[in-house]
């Protein structure tokens, strides 16, 4: 097994991650050409954890995405279905509560968290919109969500060189860098059937989320959406 098809069967996604794991961070800075750092960034201050609140960091596979949260002394939960992200976690951020989960039924009860996110992982959730509606419910009422995910450049021009450059370069540099190239032809198709912006926003607004908004980072490459659960 080596990639996940579009179906996106979750044993299928689970194993993909598990065979990428020891090198996973490693080649998202490479083929991101440094991005991946600077929209982490991002995607903390959007979440603007505070101390004593509580974040789920969902499909936080290493926990890379997690650590940035706890920064202002919040608490933050990790939580991934693919085992061999979650070891690879542990090794690497010991003090990290890591939890397996599966992002379409969460182990959590109802609203638990002040804010949850995700980050890159929606689009590889076989149900996102139940994904959407778990995070709701374990969110607390005036509690916040934050969904950051690859989405559409904005620019016609820098659109179809975007493409281009997904499309062609991505899995021979994958096949340089990773242990599991497959699993970056995965990528480039998942991103190209992902919806646009404002897909992902009727989405949110779709699974009970109010208030919803989003910001582009990178021209559009990667975009936050966030949302309020109603108080
Ligand atoms: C591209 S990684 C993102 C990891 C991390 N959030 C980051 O920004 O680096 C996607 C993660 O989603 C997880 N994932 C996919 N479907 C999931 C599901 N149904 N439940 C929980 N995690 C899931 C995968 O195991 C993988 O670790």
């Amino acid at each position: 097994m080596t990639r996940a098809s579009l179906d996106k069967q979750p044993d299928e996604v689970a194993a993909m991650f598990d065979g990428v794991a020891s090198r996973y961070d490693l080649v998202n800075d490479v083929l991101s050409l440094g991005q991946a750092r600077l929209w982490r960034r991002e995607v903390a201050r959007a979440v603007a954890a505070r101390a004593g609140e509580r974040v789920l960091d969902l499909a936080a596979g290493t926990g890379t995405s997690s650590v940035a949260f706890g920064a202002a002394g919040a608490t933050v939960v990790p939580c991934d279905f693919s085992l061999g992200m979650l070891r690879e976690g542990k090794r690497r951020h010991p003090e990290l509560p890591l939890t397996a989960g599966d992002a379409t039924r969460l182990p959590f009860a109802d609203g638990v968290f002040d804010a949850v996110t995700i980050s890159f992982g929606l689009r590889n959730v076989h149900d996102p919109d139940a994904a959407l509606r778990e995070l709701l419910r374990v969110t607390r009422p005036g509690g916040r969500v934050l969904v950051c995910e690859f989405s559409r450049p904005t620019w016609a021009p820098f659109r179809t060189v975007y493409t281009e450059y997904l499309m062609r370069a991505l899995p021979p540099v994958a096949r340089a860098v990773s242990s599991n190239p497959d699993a970056y032809v995965y990528l480039a198709e998942s991103i190209r059937a992902w919806p646009d912006q404002a897909g992902l926003a009727a989405r949110l607004q779709r699974a009970g989320w109010s208030g919803v908004a989003w910001r582009n980072l990178t021209g559009g490459i990667v975009a936050m959406h966030r949302g309020t659960k109603r108080g």
